[in-house]
């Protein structure tokens, strides 16, 4: 008997082969960030595509990526932007920066995106001085703070800008309000925040496939902050 977990990912596999053509550019990057080591937290194909076509239903062209790994989603991102488009990406890890600028040059994205090496934090609140605004945000950072990259991405938003939130879900766990794990308590922190916001339209999805159980959150900013 398969388990629910692995008809999903059976399915992952059929949905990606219906759905989504050869893609050489994103199957390179995947193929360098695992053979530098990265931890396999890369968005799905699948995923990879919902955020690209979220970027173009919003028609949005300056885009923050809180957390970039190997910069798969990055990549991805950033194809569907239009020609003058721009894409700010943050890495803490400098190892993982250096296989993630690689992958985004191998790609042929040097130019469109931006890769700072640093806590994401620094670079937001850096941002947020600036008064700097975008039009989509992925927060995929350390989950401990996802809190507090929501809060500033909500600062660096205008109205309209969609905020989408990684890994919210985590196997259930965010339903254990006793959890010792700091994930979760990181991303039931950030549900806490989103409770009390106002002018903010918000939703979430579970997702169950090639990655397993876990989810994202949507918010779209509706009024001026
Ligand atoms: C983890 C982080 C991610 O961004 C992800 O998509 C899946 C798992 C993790 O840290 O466990
Ligand atoms: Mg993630």
């Amino acid at each position: 008997m398969m388990t629910v977990l692995q008809t999903a990912q059976a399915v992952d596999a059929y949905l990606e082969d219906m759905m989504l053509g050869d893609d050489p550019i994103l199957d390179a990057v995947a193929a360098a960030s695992e053979a530098a080591g990265l931890v396999p937290h890369a968005v799905t194909p699948l995923q990879a595509e919902f955020l690209a076509m979220l970027i173009k239903v919003c028609g949005a062209s300056r885009v923050l990526e809180i957390g970039c790994l190997g910069g798969y989603s990055a990549v991805a991102m950033a194809r569907a932007l239009p020609d003058d488009g721009y894409l700010l990406t943050t890495e803490i890890d400098t190892r993982t920066a250096e296989v993630a600028q690689a992958n985004i040059e191998e790609a042929g994205f040097g130019e469109r995106i931006e890769l700072r090496v640093g806590p994401a934090m620094e670079v937001l609140l850096e941002h947020v001085a600036n008064e700097a605004v975008f039009d989509f945000i992925f927060i995929d950072a350390d989950k401990v703070n996802h809190r507090n990259y929501l809060d500033q991405a909500l600062k660096l938003s205008k109205v309209g800008t969609l905020i989408v939130a990684d890994n919210v879900i985590r196997e259930g766990g965010v339903i254990d309000e006793n959890s010792s794990e700091n994930s979760i308590r990181g991303v039931r922190a950030m549900f806490d925040f989103a409770r009390e916001l106002e002018g903010v339209q918000m939703t979430a999805l579970q997702t169950l496939g090639a990655k397993g159980y876990d989810g994202m959150a949507l918010f779209r900013v509706e009024a001026a902050r």
